[in-house]
């Protein structure tokens, strides 16, 4: 195992029955505390492709995001929940274990062509993954790859993004 990955599983914490019974929460809050190992992940994932623009998937992904962003030398680009961006907007819809969410991202977020990462801290079913790609599409950009700092493969997120350039750098 690399040394960026073993510091990042020794940093990620185990909460269980979180949210809800049953489930076994992966707390990051732990790596966030932690400066050298959060040094080291966000130089990782700068250093994966020259981008325009990150893409941060609210909430827990802004965390990453914007310090991935400043790193690259590239723009912070947040998509969020609906109702949260203050401008005109673009939209997309995606299933949840019950229910389904709305994102969202300001239709003018992006030059035409520009080349965009999107970064998120969790990967489990894709399916918010997969409609952050739609939509930043949508508004222009090209999305030239998906970083992710832990993928839970037991969910096989990475089956719903097959042709996309996906990063993770652990896999749970
Ligand atoms: C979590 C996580 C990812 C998403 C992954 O966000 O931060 O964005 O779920 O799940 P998926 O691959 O099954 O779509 P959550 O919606 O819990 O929001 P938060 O970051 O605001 O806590």
């Amino acid at each position: 195992m690399t040394e960026l990955r073993t510091m990042i599983l020794d940093r990620i914490r185990d909460v269980p029955d979180y949210p809800k019974p049953g489930v076994l929460f992966k707390d990051i809050t732990p790596l966030l505390a932690d400066p050298v190992a959060m040094a080291a992940v966000v130089d990782e994932l700068a250093g994966l492709h020259q981008v325009d623009k990150i893409v941060g998937i609210e909430a827990r992904g802004f965390i990453l995001a914007a310090p991935v962003a400043y790193r690259a030398g590239a723009g912070f680009v947040p998509v969020r929940k609906k109702g949260k961006l203050p401008a005109a907007t673009l939209e997309e819809s995606y299933d949840l274990e019950y229910g389904s969410a709305v994102i969202e991202v300001h239709r003018d977020a992006f030059a035409p062509g520009d080349r965009v990462l999107v970064v998120d801290d969790v990967l489990a079913t894709g399916g918010t993954a997969k409609a952050t790609v739609e939509l930043v599409r949508r508004a222009g950009a090209d999305v030239v790859g998906i970083a992710v700092l832990m993928e839970l493969a037991f969910l096989k997120g990475r089956e719903r993004l097959q042709g996309e350039r996906l990063h993770s750098l652990v896999t749970v």
